[in-house]
């Protein structure tokens, strides 16, 4: 069976609505390819003005965060259903920068996974080890255990629509990629606990990312790997270089 490849730029917080525009058109060229699909995840003070900017092109937006709850008395917090009245189509979960810094744990990031499936929009669950855990082994149960809490009571249905990145915390921003066969084998053992939780056609359709110094020049390599179907893609999504990576098959 096989994946169409998900090429995601996870801007962070960079970019002010006229420079996401400027950079969106600065993109526009370098972007195109039919082959696989592309996102851009930017902030969410760039949502309105980027859905207008990639207009009639390839590129689908994604947020980089949202609340669990419908609406309400929650200060600062975007619902899903005003993402997805925007034009929303993706929605960044769990990344270990808001695990991190804004304690974001998964019992939290469930309720997230389960709000963004029932509005219509598709989460990008993230997961990943320190390199502490590397170093002590305890990476794929770690990762296990991440990946079995944001999804309960999650469907295989949905399943089927999720896109897990992989984000090792000491290959984000560091230079430091996890060579192609580390990420490989990690992805394999999430494919491997998705049939275990599921069955084989689940596993079979969810798409598995990679992200963490994500490059030009390691994009090709990593993509080849038999269970690596994207990437979610940091520094270089803000860059032209972010073209070279989604079409690193031409
Ligand atoms: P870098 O590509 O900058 O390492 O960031 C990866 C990342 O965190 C994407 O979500």
């Amino acid at each position: 069976m096989s994946r169409r490849k998900i090429i995601a730029g996870n801007w962070k917080m960079n970019k002010s609505p006229s420079e996401a525009v400027a950079l969106v058109n600065e993109l526009k060229d370098l972007v195109n390819n039919d082959e696989v699909d592309v996102v851009y995840c930017v902030p969410a003070i760039d949502i309105v003005p980027v859905v207008e900017a990639v207009k009639g092109s390839n590129v689908a937006v994604g947020a980089e965060n949202m609340y669990f709850e419908e609406s309400g008395a929650y200060t600062g917090e975007i619902a899903a259903p005003m993402l997805k009245d925007a034009g929303v189509k993706y929605v960044i979960l769990g990344h270990s920068e808001r695990r991190d810094y804004f304690k974001e744990d998964d019992v939290l990031l469930n309720k997230k996974v389960k709000k963004a499936f029932e509005s219509g929009i598709t989460p990008i669950l993230c997961c990943g080890e320190s390199l502490e855990q590397r170093e002590l082994g305890v990476t794929m149960d770690w990762i296990r255990l991440q990946i079995k809490s944001d999804l309960d009571g999650v469907t295989a249905e949905q399943v089927k629509t999720l896109v897990i990145a992989y984000e090792p915390i000491w290959a984000i921003g560091t230079g430091k990629t996890a060579t192609a066969e580390q990420a490989q084998e990690v992805c394999k053992g999430i494919r491997d606990l998705i049939a275990e939780m599921y069955d084989e056609a689940t596993a079979e359709a969810v798409r598995i990312q990679y992200g963490g110094s994500m490059n030009a020049s390691n994009a090709a390599e990593l993509l080849a790997k038999p269970d690596i179907d994207g990437g979610l893609i940091g520094g270089a999504s803000l860059k032209p270089d972010f073209g070279k990576i989604v079409n690193y098959n031409k």
